[in-house]
């Protein structure tokens, strides 16, 4: 996902829009650049590659002024080079613009400008707009108006951030769909314009997000907002409680290791405010849930991607298994495409780390469409997916920064957990003393986190020992089976190799044929009802002379005998052992990432949030 920082104000806006750049470089890019108003001119630098290079260009050809936009590009249209790279300005030099998003219609767009004796200078689709608003703008209207008349005629998801020589007193940003947010920043005789909060947190914490369809003229006094058919509309400022320390490393190497050891804070603090421990009563408010309309819920969707989706897999268990509801699961880029027969009876609960994913949000949209309540579950506050539900659950896990996702795969376990104790309780399926046992098991997430951080070295060990491989397959079963799914995923992604997690169950149908001396076998083999499967699987790969990782609970006396790795995890009910699982397989693959070299925190090809479909 693309990030985009703007600035107006009595400060040089070209150090607060860099700096702001990169707090956001975790959301991953290609190319970069920056463009300010300088003596009455905008002038641009932009470069293909990572934001060093910008700073090196800007070093060498500086540039300064009050007002000013930047971007970092993940490039859809057009290859990642300076061509490409935004900021794009138009014909007569007097507008310049930054782009979130993809327009679909930017075909038809180009042809139809380039009939009117428009030259383009890039490959970008972007480029379309900023013609668009030039054609407007001479037709005597104000930027305001002419990027309306433009945004108009747009078809797709963006966010725009644009400032025009002609009008230097203001920013025009704009929000059409889910193409990532932008959010509006209040400073005193300056304003900040952002696609994300980590970029402009150092400078305030009073906030507006935009939602779609809204247009934001900001200027040094503050923030016009209307509707992009020119309404005035209100809107609510929002005070974030993030710390902008959170946001940065501290002593670890990378914020995928910071974000692995910061999961007993972040399980912590999703539990916190939501246990009354004394009557064993979950309390989620912003779920606007009552026992009325959990009664007549007859069916859950959960749907998300990647490892959003994994820890839908294991809500699914833990809501039939505990509220007696029954739940389908779905990838989100299936669930808008299959014909889901959904009804007014029905939830569709999304779980988003950015809340901003498109295939996520469009399968939001499509239950709406259908008549379902939307809950969502997310991390980040003010997300599109949290501001389109009908109820929501916070992560309350902090910014997560690594592409790869950990500590906001286990935070959604554990909500999950309580919405099905919650859902139980208010349907009358849940007995007084099953609900006090249940609600008493939260008391010891945290520490049961720490055990399995403690044995980091162990995990490091192992790493040490496979880290040339250059396949594996994660093996589990029953509600660990996603935790086979996630584990290998986390490897592939930061790591390369490529990594399966399947069904344990499903290995003698045909994937066992893989299983050999060079084909490590990890086994997810808790105490857990489906115990003795995995150990006959264990029993099964080593008998094809595979290398076996298993994990297993503490005090296991049979496991050691015929793994040739343990990786130990604390005994916990099994209900919440997919929290403890997948931490060493977290461990496990940024070691193994690490001791190859490789970008842990920004994968190849990988974003943080995907905001295109
Ligand atoms: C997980 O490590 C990946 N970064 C990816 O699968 C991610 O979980 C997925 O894109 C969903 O993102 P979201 O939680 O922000 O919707």
């Amino acid at each position: 996902m693309c990030g985009i920082v703007g600035y107006i104000g009595e400060q040089n806006a070209t150090p607060i829009i860099l700096n702001g750049l990169k707090r956001l470089e975790y959301r991953g890019y290609d190319s970069a650049g920056v463009a300010v108003l300088e003596d009455g001119e905008i002038q641009v630098r932009r470069d293909a590659g990572k934001l060093g290079r910008l700073f090196t260009l800007v070093d060498s050809q500086p540039v300064a002024g009050k007002l000013g936009i930047g971007h970092t590009r993940w490039a859809t249209h057009g290859e990642p080079n300076a061509r490409n790279a935004h900021p794009h300005m138009g014909a007569t030099g007097e507008v310049v613009l930054v782009h979130n998003g993809i327009v679909e219609n930017y075909l038809e767009l180009k042809d139809e400008l380039q009939a009117e004796g428009v030259t383009f200078n890039s490959d970008t689709d972007t480029e379309v707009i900023v013609h668009l608003v030039e054609r407007y703008l001479s037709q005597d209207v104000d930027l305001e108006q002419a990027a309306r008349q433009a945004l108009n005629q747009l078809q797709g998801h963006h966010g725009i951030v644009m400032f025009s020589s002609r009008q230097p007193d203001r920013i025009v940003a704009a929000r059409i769909g889910n193409a990532g947010g932008v959010v509006v920043g209040f400073g005193k005789g300056e304003m900040f314009v952002a696609s994300d909060l980590p970029a402009i947190l150092e400078h305030t914490r009073e906030v507006v997000f935009l939602e779609s369809g809204q247009m934001a003229v900001v200027s040094r006094e503050g923030l016009a907002m209307n509707g992009l058919d020119g309404q005035s509309l209100d809107y609510q400022v929002d005070t974030v409680a993030w710390d902008p320390v959170a946001a940065e490393k501290g002593e670890y190497r990378h914020f995928m290791q910071k974000e692995i050891h910061e999961q007993v804070r972040s399980l912590t603090d999703t539990i916190a405010g939501r246990v009354d421990f004394d009557n064993s009563r979950i309390l989620l408010p912003d779920l606007n849930l009552d026992a009325d309309f959990a009664r007549q819920i007859e069916k859950i969707f959960i749907i998300a991607c990647g490892t959003a989706g994994y820890a839908g897999m294991v809500g699914k268990t833990l809501i039939e298994r505990i509220a007696r509801v029954p739940v389908e699961f779905d990838i989100a880029s299936e669930f808008r495409y299959r014909d889901p027969l959904v009804t007014d009876k029905h939830v569709v609960l999304a779980i988003s780390q950015s809340g901003e994913t498109a295939d996520t949000l469009a399968a939001m949209a499509e239950g709406r469409a259908r008549g379902a309540t939307l809950w969502s579950i997310v991390n980040a506050v003010g997300s599109q997916a949290m501001r389109i539900a009908d109820g929501h659950i916070t992560m309350q896990s902090g910014p997560e920064i690594g592409v790869a996702s950990t500590k906001a795969y286990t935070a959604p376990l554990v909500d999950l957990y309580m919405l099905a104790i919650l859902l139980g309780d208010l349907r009358g399926v849940l007995g007084e003393d099953e609900r006090r046992a249940l609600v008493a098991e939260l008391r010891m997430v945290p520490e049961w986190a720490s055990a399995c951080l403690e044995r980091e070295s162990e995990v490091l060990a192992v790493a040490e020992e496979i880290a040339d491989m250059e396949h594996c397959l994660y093996l589990g079963r029953g509600i660990n089976t996603a935790t086979a799914y996630e584990g290998a995923l986390k490897l592939k992604e930061i790591s390369y190799i490529h990594a399966e997690g399947y069904p344990a169950g499903e290995m003698k149908h045909g994937p066992i044929a893989l299983v050999d001396a060079d084909m490590p076998v990890i086994a997810i083999a808790p105490r857990d009802p489906w115990y003795e499967k995995m150990i006959s699987q264990i029993e099964q790969a080593k008998a094809r002379g595979g290398k076996v990782v298993a994990v297993a609970t503490e005090g296991d006396t049979v496991i050691p005998t015929l793994a040739d790795h343990v990786l130990w995890v604390p005994e916990t009910p099994w209900m919440l052992s997919p929290v403890f699982t997948v931490i060493p397989l977290q461990l496990l693959a940024y070691h193994i990432a690490s001791l190859r070299g490789l970008d842990v925190d920004q994968p190849r090809n990988l974003a943080k949030s995907v905001t295109v479909e």
